[in-house]
């Protein structure tokens, strides 16, 4: 009994400290400090073991079609590069500020298979700014985005530009998705590559311009 009597008390002062700390403001939410070594390693583990479950589910097609990285690199251009940045191309502003930092994928399609690539890229990652893709994208849509990540590992600068210009007016967006796409930070080039595809997209009810008129921020 006075056993129970202490533990309940410890949880009480444990219950009564982590409240406290969370009405006191003392945790620093600025993006500019890293969260400390455990938090992280708590985050990392928690969120590396989870992608690795879920993702046992998921069915890859058959991605080594080369029409489907052309495809996969219109899109990734116009929702990934500005956090993830791209081969040989300066990270943009907003991907210098992200806390957790958006990865480099040339380096993250080294350790996460396919099945885990278009888990995250599906789903999103909590309390990072990693969106949730699949809310407005379905699946047919994001497996070229994979076929593309599968690639990057064995892609420099000249290579990826070389692809953007062989994809430009052959891919084209899936055309589900409609705004959320963050190219502020995109060059000439990329969007030339983006207009590019405008031309074959297959949904008539699309604006032609849809991609610069319903930015979302
Ligand atoms: C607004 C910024 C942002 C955009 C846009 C974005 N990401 Fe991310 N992404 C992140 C962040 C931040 C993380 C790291 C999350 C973490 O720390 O676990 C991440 C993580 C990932 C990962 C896991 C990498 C790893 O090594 O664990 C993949 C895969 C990924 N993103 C793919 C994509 C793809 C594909 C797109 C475009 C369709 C995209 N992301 C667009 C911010 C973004």
């Amino acid at each position: 009994m006075k056993l129970l009597i202490t533990l309940l008390g410890f949880v009480a002062v444990v219950f009564i400290g982590v409240v406290g700390f969370a009405y006191s403001g003392l945790y620093d939410v600025s993006a500019n400090t890293p969260h400390n070594g455990l938090t992280t390693w708590l985050l990392k583990t928690t969120s590396h073991a989870s992608v690795k479950r879920q993702a046992e589910s998921v069915e890859p097609p058959d991605l080594s079609d080369p029409s489907l990285v052309e495809a996969g690199v219109n899109d990734f251009v116009a929702m990934c590069v500005a956090c993830h940045g791209a081969p040989g191309e300066a990270l943009s502003a907003m991907g210098q500020g992200l806390n957790p930092p958006a990865p480099d994928l040339a380096e993250s399609a080294t350790h996460l298979s396919a099945k885990e690539l278009f888990w995250v890229t599906k789903n999103g990652i909590k309390m990072t700014g990693m969106p949730s893709w699949g809310v407005t994208h379905g699946d047919e849509a994001l497996w070229p985005m994979v076929a593309f990540m599968t690639k990057l590992p064995d892609m420099d600068g000249p290579a990826y530009q070389a692809l953007l210009i062989s994809a430009q007016g052959k891919g084209h967006h899936s055309g589900d998705e409609n705004e959320g796409h963050s190219h502020g930070e995109m060059s000439d080039d990329e969007h030339g590559a983006e207009e590019g595809h405008h031309g074959s997209t297959t949904e008539p009810s699309e604006p032609s311009e849809h991609d610069h008129s319903s930015h979302d921020h």
